[in-house]
């Protein structure tokens, strides 16, 4: 996510710009820019890399303003760089975006077509040229915004200035948070709280469809169809540090809510109902390589590697091509068989993880064609693969990946929907339906967090555990690994994962009255399966928790609590699963009052082996 700050007012406005800016630092970034009227014309200043670059470059060469917009970048279409950084500026508007303009490429091709050139590789520049084009044949800017708006699918938080109308900046949301904020004699917009609290603390929050109108005395608002409308001012009440955590107590539990708008932005474009199929934004691979697909090898680390488990079942059963799955660390020093062929498809949150690269440098160098499912734009691992699925989460900011894992568990099923419909073993009918599925995640999820507090009470029994086991099977096998991953790294409770079938085979020594068993259990194909390992551990006196479908009665009689999931098909099931999971892990952590954010030993990034 990208950071914006806008001020018009009396007073010299870079500095306020730039402290604005660092105060949305935490979210990561890897350009930034502003951009300010200097009572000649619209003045721009990008660099890459941090804002210690601009502010260095604004500090050698000042631009003094009342007015101006910036932005600081974390890349999702087009590299970090500074012809790609914003604001992007174009027939004499100036703006910055947040958000994903999903229909960027056709109206490209449009603006091209109109002899437009373009100088970055940015979905956001698409709409500088809009909009200035639309200013250029006469409309105010306030005009020319909404016009341009309405030509974009997507989700764009926009704010824009003009040197026809150098008094003012013209602000609109549409799925990404933008604020307006009133000080006195002076206003702002913001991408987020915490970049305005230090100059006013009277906030208005945009909704999707709307936009302002911001002059130094004054904030004007018009609903979608540009009819005037007033809303009373807000007063935040937030200290700066739970405001960047949007008042939420963690980053992770941030995160873990923020899971919803996530995932619809890593579906955002990518489904096409209408043919049953799936577009992965050029990351295709060529068709020569397709039809000589054999195989597909999975490598990743830690949550990534669970992410990798449920890819295999979702590839295998839609698409019927055998699937591999390694741990990088593994891979890498067993001289692996693999080379053309294969597709090789490395999955990481930071795109930097030392094992997973080192494992695809060698199937690259034995013939593989490389498609990386990444969250980090331009990372080292997209940078040397053949394509890239990037799975759009956000900057993850938690160390505990919550958000970074559902998105790249959506990542595998439009894998596997793509390459079902190449191999030919899904028909559109087939696929339609499951993407029609996959769409109602988002919503369903948002209705499981509702149980957060419910969760919560279920945890209090538990924060004196000592061990914890986690059973699962099929695909909510890899949710039982990562449920007790989850809870180990941020409780530092001993807990461990495993296939529910494996139980009798050893782990079932250790069931006693003091050991706390999570049973993932919805309705599927194996149910009844599950079910008799839940016996055979309350037969022992075993604590269950299960995670069950709504309305199973008979689960209820089994085990002691039950964190419940709406019915959803099996290879849609993980995406439910591991959310009363992840919320169970951090109520309990947060009730030993551990380090949730930094665990004790973790890196968010392991760039070393
Ligand atoms: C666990 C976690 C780690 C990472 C692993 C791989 O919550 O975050 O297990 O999943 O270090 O990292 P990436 O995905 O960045 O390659």
């Amino acid at each position: 996510m990208c950071g914006i700050m806008a001020y018009v007012g009396e007073q010299e406005c870079a500095e306020i710009l730039l402290e604005g800016l660092q105060k949305l630092e935490y979210r990561g970034y890897d350009s930034a820019g502003v951009a300010i009227w200097d009572g000649q014309r619209i003045e721009l200043r990008r660099c890459e890399g941090k804002l210690v670059n601009l502010r260095r470059s604004v500090a050698a060469e000042p631009i003094l303003g009342s007015l101006g917009i910036g932005h600081t970048r974390w890349a999702t279409h087009g590299r970090p760089s500074e012809q790609n950084a914003h604001p992007h500026t174009w027939g004499g508007i100036s703006l910055v975006h947040n958000g994903i303009i999903e229909n960027y490429v056709a109206l490209k091709q449009e603006l091209s077509a109109r002899g437009h050139d373009f100088s970055s590789e940015t979905d956001t520049e698409i709409a500088a040229h809009l909009i200035g084009a639309s200013v250029q044949s006469g409309h105010d800017l306030h005009t020319a915004v909404r016009l341009a708006t309405k030509r974009m699918e997507g989700s764009y938080a926009l704010v824009v200035i003009s040197e026809d109308e150098p008094d003012r900046i013209v602000a609109a949301r549409q799925q990404s948070p933008l604020v307006v904020a009133i000080g006195n004699g002076e206003t702002f917009a913001a991408s987020d709280i915490p970049a305005i609290l230090a100059h006013t603390r009277d906030v208005i929050f945009l909704e999707d469809g709307e936009t302002a109108v911001l002059t130094a005395q004054s904030v004007q608002l018009f609903d979608a169809d540009g009819l005037a409308f007033e809303r009373p001012t807000k007063h935040v009440l937030w200290d700066p540090i739970s405001a960047e955590k949007q008042g939420f107590k963690h980053f992770m539990l941030k995160e873990i809510f923020e899971q919803p708008d996530k995932l619809v932005d890593t579906l955002r474009g990518r489904i096409s109902l209408d043919r049953g199929d799936i577009a992965l934004d050029g990351a295709e691979p060529p068709k020569a390589i397709l039809d000589a697909l054999k195989r597909v090898v999975l490598v990743a680390c830690g949550t990534s590697y669970h992410a990798a488990l449920v890819g295999k079942t979702l590839i295998e059963q839609l698409a019927r091509i055998p699937v591999e799955v390694d741990l990088a660390s593994e891979f890498r020093y067993r001289d692996p068989l693999i080379g053309a062929g294969d597709l090789f498809v490395p999955i990481s949150q930071s795109g930097e993880t030392a094992d997973t690269l080192a494992a695809l440098k060698m199937a690259h160098s034995r013939g593989a064609h490389v498609l990386a499912v990444c969250n980090v734009v331009d990372s080292s691992i997209p940078r040397i693969s053949d394509g890239t699925l990037y799975t759009h989460a956000g900057p993850e900011i938690g160390v505990a990946s919550t958000k970074a894992f559902t998105t790249q568990l959506a990542s595998m099923m439009l894998l596997a929907v793509y390459l079902g419909r190449r191999k030919g073993t899904l028909d559109p009918a087939r696929a339609r339906m499951l993407l029609e599925d996959l769409r109602t995640i988002p919503t369903q999820i948002e209705k499981l967090l509702e149980a957060s507090d419910a969760v919560r009470e279920i945890a209090k029994h538990f924060i004196h555990a000592r061990s914890f086991l986690y059973l699962g099977r099929g695909v909510n096998y890899p949710i039982a690994l990562e449920g007790a991953l989850k809870l180990k790294e941020i409780s530092y409770i001993h807990a461990e994962g495993y296939a529910a079938g494996e139980m009798k085979h050893g782990p079932i020594a250790l069931i006693d009255e003091n050991m706390p068993v999570v049973v993932i259990a919805p309705k599927s194909e194996t149910y009844e399966k599950v079910f008799s390992n839940l016996e055979e551990v309350r037969a022992r006196g075993g604590k269950v928790l299960a995670v069950a479908t709504e309305g199973d009665l008979k689960i209820a009689r089994f085990a002691d609590h039950v964190m419940t999931i709406p019915a959803a098909p099996d290879y849609l099931q993980p995406l439910l699963t591991i959310i009363p999971l992840q919320l169970l892990a951090y109520h309990i952590a947060d009730m030993k009052g551990t380090d949730i954010d930094q665990p004790r030993n973790l890196a968010k990034s392991v760039t070393v082996e």
